[in-house]
């Protein structure tokens, strides 16, 4: 049993994402790694001995269920496929595991309700790991929001997109119901980052897309409606240079984001200026956000403290991807209910 107060952890797959997370779970003061799973053999010791060479005594098992059965696992991180996320969520809060779910939660908001539903039953924590979201700029962004600077907030335009490498194109062979696609890689993000500083009642959405031949989207633009000419805009590609990025503009002023997905090494920049004349671009502290994020959910679990990301945030962005997905399809404005 866990006597000593850090978080016991499983990673139910040999992803690549484990590059970021697995050592941010070796690493966090309160959580240890103690056992990873794949269903291909060899790939979860080759995982490990890639991402965490160092940690010492992590059960391999052949699969995410034998992973489950280990009654000494507490919290269980899921970097799997993202049609497989909220099956797995699922099964692992059954078991009684607390879960930290790869973005997108789910393809479905029924299926994130029953996850919640379950949660509450289970007693357990689940969150979306929308890592970003921990990297301190944001909180600096809202902190200025907060001050009134740029006044009352009437649009946001978040942008995010990248060449995506020829070998890991696979991501378009699945179908856009199978997660497959932009939207559910990163249109989730744009979407995500677009909402942060308006309030959760978007009213409709709009959106259009370029489709692969296999039916997947590689580029999307939309425009979230808040009412009151209150528009959110996202954008997102596969096909563009990178950038990651979100600009908020008030009634007196804005506020720009410029490095959203800023890595350990990489200086955040927030800059912003008002109509009265006044502007700054403030340089902040580098920060690693998956850290913060394993750290974030190992004091919810350990001090029962409450997600800063709730499965209501989660739900909500899903019911906007969903409309943004048949808006453009459909070539319609989509009304949210
Ligand atoms: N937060 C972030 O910054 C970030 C960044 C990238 C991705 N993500 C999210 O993380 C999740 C995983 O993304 P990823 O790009 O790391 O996925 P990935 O490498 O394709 O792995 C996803 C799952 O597919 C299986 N798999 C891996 N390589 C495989 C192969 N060669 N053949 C067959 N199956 C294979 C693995 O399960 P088994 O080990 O059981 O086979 C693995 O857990 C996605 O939901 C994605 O949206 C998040």
């Amino acid at each position: 049993m866990n006597n000593n107060k850090k978080l016991r952890w499983g990673i139910l797959g040999a992803a690549r994402i484990n590059q970021q997370l697995m050592p941010a779970i070796v690493a966090a003061e309160n959580s240890e790694l103690v056992a990873i799973a794949s269903r291909r053999p060899g790939a979860a010791a080759e995982t490990l001995a890639k991402y965490s060479p160092q940690q010492q005594g992590v059960t391999i098992y052949d699969g995410p269920e034998a992973l489950l059965d280990d009654a000494d696992i507490q919290a269980v991180y899921i970097p799997l496929s993202n049609h497989e996320h909220a099956e797995w969520t699922l099964r692992a809060i059954e078991r009684g595991k607390h879960v930290l779910c790869e973005k997108p939660m789910a393809l479905t908001v029924a299926d994130i309700d029953a996850i919640e539903t379950a949660a509450k039953k289970h007693n357990v924590v689940v969150m979306e790991g929308f890592m970003y979201r921990y990297h301190p700029q944001h909180a600096r962004v809202r902190e200025l929001l907060d001050s009134g600077l740029i006044g009352e907030v009437r649009s946001v335009r978040s942008c995010f997109s990248f060449m995506m490498q020829p070998a890991r194109l696979y991501r378009l062979a699945e179908p856009i119901e199978r997660g497959g696609g932009a939207m559910w890689d990163i249109g989730c993000y744009a979407i995500h980052a677009a909402r942060l500083p308006l309030d959760d009642s978007p009213l409709a959405v709009t959106a259009m897309a370029k489709y692969t031949d296999t039916g997947a989207d590689i580029s999307s633009s939309g425009i979230i409606d808040y009412g009151d000419g209150k528009y959110a805009q996202f954008d997102f590609s596969f096909e563009r240079a990178r950038r990651a990025e979100y600009e908020i503009i008030g009634t007196k002023g804005g506020l720009k984001c410029h490095n959203v997905w800023a890595k350990q090494a990489e200086t955040p920049v927030v800059s912003w200026w008002t109509e009265s004349g006044r502007q700054c671009i403030e340089t902040l502290q580098t920060s690693n956000h998956f850290l913060l994020e394993i750290e974030h959910f190992e004091d919810c679990v350990l001090n029962g403290k409450t997600p800063q990301l709730s499965l209501e945030d989660a739900k909500t962005n899903c019911r906007v991807i969903v409309a943004a997905l048949q808006s453009a399809a459909d070539g319609m404005r989509v009304q949210l209910d």
